[in-house]
């Protein structure tokens, strides 16, 4: 980069730049990157785009750009990421949360919507995602969230404080720590569902930068999906919901394993916005 740069000159220096290191979405990311540093919104760029960048903005900016084409995640260099609109706290120690993760949201709410109070569980919760939405949605539920890594559960405490949201966080195996407590009647996860063997087909930034433990359980993929389908009957009221998010092609095993439990009703699976199966909703019979 030349010495002298415009905000419009530095986004049309970055937008080619990030298309010619095959960035998905090169212009996307050099704005969000310069608002970043900048410490102002999107518009806030196309507002002042022939304000010239002081050097320091520039040095900063320049190891962002570095740091984004060697293949670091957006949400981690800036490090945050919207999730049901909370602004989150993200950094390597948890996966960032993701869209379509919305929509376990959204089942659940459903599922809940009768409910004015209740006991519910996410397990395997990250940056707290699933559990701080729900508690912000539902304020009367109590709402538990466990993680096998305890670095990820740091942030995810630090996100309930940061957003004054009151949820419980507890570290351990799957539904280990919720041993002793319940009936729930929501357990939720977005577990670790990729297969060992797809990790590496994976985009380079996920599988390069996002925590392992939080991609795969290893092996076919449906380790931790076993473990929360066998142990939920267990630990849900009578119509409890088990909620969870799946990979796009684990409808059917995951059908099969819900049905061999003789514990629930048929399930039903909700589709993301691509069409694909993505978060299965079976209740506990009575
Ligand atoms: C796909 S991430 C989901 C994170 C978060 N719930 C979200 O949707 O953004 C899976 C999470 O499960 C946790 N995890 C992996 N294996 C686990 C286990 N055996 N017991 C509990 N949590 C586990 C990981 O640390 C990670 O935070």
């Amino acid at each position: 980069m030349p010495e002298t740069w415009t905000i419009l000159g530095v986004l049309s220096w970055t937008t080619q730049y990030f298309g010619e290191k095959k960035i998905a979405s090169p212009r996307l990311d050099a704005e969000v990157l310069l608002s970043h540093v900048l410490h102002c919104d999107r518009v806030g760029l196309y507002v002042r785009f022939e304000q010239p960048l002081e050097r320091g903005e520039l040095d900063a900016f320049r190891e962002l750009v570095r740091r984004r084409a060697a293949g670091e995640p957006v949400a981690y260099l800036t490090g945050t990421r919207e999730f049901w609109s909370l602004p989150l706290r993200v950094d390597p120690r948890v996966l960032i949360p993701r869209l379509e993760t919305e929509l376990v949201v959204d089942v659940i709410l459903e599922v809940t919507r009768d409910t004015p109070a209740g006991l519910a569980c996410d397990v395997g919760t990250g940056s707290g995602a699933i559990a701080l939405a729900l508690k912000r949605e539902r304020p009367a539920w109590t709402v538990v969230a466990t993680d096998v890594s305890a670095a990820a559960l740091e942030v995810a405490r630090e996100n309930a404080a940061r957003l004054a949201i009151d949820v419980e966080f507890l570290e351990g195996d799957m539904l280990r720590p919720l041993a002793g407590r319940g009936p729930f009647d929501v357990i939720a996860s977005n577990p670790p569902y990729v297969a060992e063997a797809e990790v590496a087909t994976l985009m380079r930034e996920v599988a390069e930068h996002e925590p392992r433990v939080a991609l795969t359980p290893g092996g076919d993929g449906l380790a931790a999906i076993r473990q929360l389908v066998g142990g939920a009957p267990a630990l849900l009221g009578p119509a409890g919901a088990l909620v969870l998010e799946i990979g796009y092609q684990q409808g059917p095993a995951v059908r099969s394993l819900v049905a061999a439990t003789g514990a629930f009703g048929p399930p039903t699976v909700r589709r993301d916005h691509a069409g694909l199966d993505r978060v299965l909703c079976a209740r506990r019979l009575g």
